[in-house]
């Protein structure tokens, strides 16, 4: 077992370059990943770490779970450059979130605010949907040098959190998702696009907010 994800990982991480990533309906998205207790050892889960944040930054997304390039280990990495505070209202409250990689991440809900927001996932390429998530949430993880991380994150990143976290469950955001809300990205641009929370989307499409 070990020695097969092992390997699995080596021949990924190879050239250092992106790897594909896969799309529902692989196993491996539906399966509840390994605790990582080190079967990689440091030099490869550095190598792993770094193909996950290339993977990641080209596709380009926000958070990368090891599942979505079929490694089963309990392994994420979220970074995002947040949003201009221009137009002063961001209702998504996208604050940047500085690179970082989580192993064996875990969330508890904080509070009873929960907010809609239109959501992806790379692993469900051209289609986005609404998911009424928590608005805070207590992350505990282990960073890539085994430290503990206890840490209250809030608005966009509680949401990254809270997606990539749910990969190493076998979860998509899709269960989780209002379906009528469902929109090709094509459609997002030309309907729904610039709509911080999604009410005209909420209330042409049929489906409720949080
Ligand atoms: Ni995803």
């Amino acid at each position: 077992m070990t020695a097969s994800v092992r390997d699995q990982v080596e021949s990924l991480v190879l050239t250092g370059a992106p790897v594909p990533i896969v799309q529902a309906g692989h196993p491996v998205l539906r399966a509840v990943a390994e605790p990582y207790v080190g079967q990689l050892g440091e030099e490869l889960l550095d190598a792993l770490i770094e193909t996950m944040r290339v993977t990641m930054r080209a596709a380009p997304g926000v958070g990368l779970a090891a599942p979505q390039i079929g490694i089963a280990l309990a392994i994420a990495v979220a970074a995002d450059a947040g949003t201009a505070t221009a137009e002063g209202d961001d209702a998504r409250e996208r604050t940047p979130l500085a690179f970082r990689a989580l192993i064996n991440p875990s969330y508890e809900l904080l509070g009873t605010e929960r907010r809609s927001f239109y959501e992806g996932c790379l692993s469900v390429d051209g289609w986005q949907a609404v998911v009424a998530r928590h608005r805070t949430v207590r992350l505990r993880c282990l960073d890539v040098r085994g430290h503990a991380v206890d840490e209250v994150l809030t608005g966009w990143p509680a949401r990254i959190i809270q997606h990539e976290t749910d990969h190493l469950t076998g979860r998509l955001y899709l269960d989780r998702a209002e379906l009528r809300s469902l929109t090709s990205v094509g459609n997002l641009v030309e309907y729904w696009a610039g709509e911080g929370a999604p009410l005209a989307a909420s209330r042409t499409l049929g489906f409720p907010l949080a």
